[in-house]
């Protein structure tokens, strides 16, 4: 057994409190090692942790300090330090936690061949990727609607703000929306209304009147996040929550195997409804929001996320390619018919009509060959994947994560919202367990239907 995995059975072993530490390895800061750190004592207890550096001859080689999101009269302090200090860390990790009694998160470390990547086993710990963006939501980019937008660019960063501070179980932060933002979603709302009859699939229409009914989905109101997230919990388990910019394709898949997606919560700029270069509420409500309500789709979005689990880095981009062709741009066969699944062309006026006229390729889903094929990010799809159903695109991914190198299985469990990791002889008894109970409670019911 490696030496990540290692660690991360040891911390599930402690797991309960948020002292435990985290190994993670990431390929893009190889040979940096990194911690966290909040201190819980008053005067000198800075000093105190510095000179445990110190006494180790360790070289900080970046320091900084924030207040601590978890409290509000603590400050963390992230440091890095000289990548030849790795078994001296460990000692100083020790001894902020035994000596200063201090909360110690190791971020990263170098890179060792074979080893399992960190992924989040508790749902608590998806916390942990707000530290964690590629970008903060209110960076724009030169071509984006509302880079000159003073007012925007503001309007972007309350957003960005209320999602880095949001923690697991807290509600997501009501916002009240500008008449201007309600006028954009209303534009968005009421044109691709008119093509949901006949060009969404039938999962997608069966939801969309509830959604109306329970969580204020209407041209003239921006449905709030809470309230979705709390209906979708109702349906399928699936929660949403706020995300401060962008996630990696590794962070963003984890959280779908908690049955948690990450949403947008700011709205397109008004100068063109019709279009946005990124996520946002739109294409978050009216493309993504309705489909996890449908307890296959649910199923089948959470086997991507457990599947890239630990996977290598080679595998989570065959994932994420999957995850683009289905959950995003995926069509699928109803009767004699194609229709549109995917919140990227739920979310399109343009690309959902275009998806199904006679202009792209059209190939059956197969997660081999799907994870594979290339594609474009600004204009139409070239190419889609069409899936049987999504039990069949389900039952697909699955067989497609026997194939990751990794050496467990992994399994979630809705009781604990924890991921359990299938290596050894307790977990698999548990799990048998749990499987014979189940088949007893299906053996019963079967006979009371003779
Ligand atoms: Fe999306």
């Amino acid at each position: 057994m490696d030496a990540g995995l290692r660690q991360i059975q040891e911390e599930q072993g402690k797991k309960g409190s948020l002292t435990s530490s985290y190994l993670e390895e990431r390929t893009n800061k190889s040979g940096v090692l990194s911690c966290i750190f909040s201190l819980n004592e008053g005067v000198g207890a800075l000093a105190r942790a510095l000179r445990l550096f110190e006494e180790k001859d360790i070289n900080l080689t970046h320091i900084e300090s924030r207040p601590s999101r978890k409290n509000k009269e603590e400050y963390e302090f992230f440091i890095s330090v000289d990548p030849g200090s790795s078994k001296d860390l460990d000692e100083v990790v020790d001894g902020l936690r035994t000596q200063i009694r201090g909360q110690v998160h190791e971020l990263t470390r170098s890179k060792q061949k074979d080893t399992v990547p960190w992924f989040p086993n508790d749902i608590q710990d998806l916390d942990r990727f707000a530290n964690q963006i590629l970008s903060y939501g209110s960076e724009l980019d030169s071509d984006h609607p509302g880079f000159t937008d003073p007012v925007y660019r503001a309007r972007r960063k309350e957003f960005a703000d209320i999602a880095f501070h949001y923690r697991h179980g807290q509600p997501v932060p009501h916002v009240e929306y500008t008449a201007e933002e309600k006028a954009t979603w209303g534009t968005v709302f009421r044109e691709l209304k008119t093509l949901y009859p006949t060009h969404a699939c039938r999962e997608h229409n069966r939801v969309f009147p509830l959604l109306e009914k329970y969580c204020g989905y209407r041209e003239d109101n921006i449905p709030q996040l809470e309230e979705i997230s709390r209906y979708l919990q109702s349906c399928t388990g699936f929660s949403l929550r706020p995300v401060a910019g962008l996630l990696s394709s590794r962070d963003f898949l984890a959280g779908l195997a908690f049955r948690v997606f990450h949403s947008t919560q700011y709205i397109r700029h008004s100068s063109k409804p019709m279009y946005t270069p990124e996520p946002d509420v739109c294409h978050e409500l009216l493309g993504h929001v309705p489909l996890f309500a449908d307890p296959s789709f649910a199923q089948f979005s959470q086997e991507i996320g457990l599947a890239s689990l630990g996977a290598p880095d080679e595998f989570i981009e065959k994932l994420a390619t999957v995850y683009w062709f289905t959950v995003e741009f995926g069509l699928c066969k109803q009767g004699n018919d194609v229709k549109a699944y995917g919140a990227g062309l739920l979310s399109s006026f343009g690309e959902l009509q275009y998806c199904l006229t006679d202009k792209p390729k059209l190939q059956t889903f197969e997660p081999e060959k799907t994870s594979l094929q290339k594609y474009p990010i600004t204009e139409f799809q070239p190419v889609y994947f069409v899936a049987e159903s999504f039990e069949d695109a389900k039952e697909k991914v699955r067989r497609f994560a026997t194939t990751i190198s990794r050496p467990f299985s992994v399994r979630y469990n809705a009781y604990t919202q924890r991921i359990e990791v299938l290596d050894n002889a307790q977990q698999l008894r548990n799990l048998a367990d749990s499987i014979s109970g189940e088949m007893s409670i299906l053996c019963n019911a079967l006979q009371k239907l003779d």
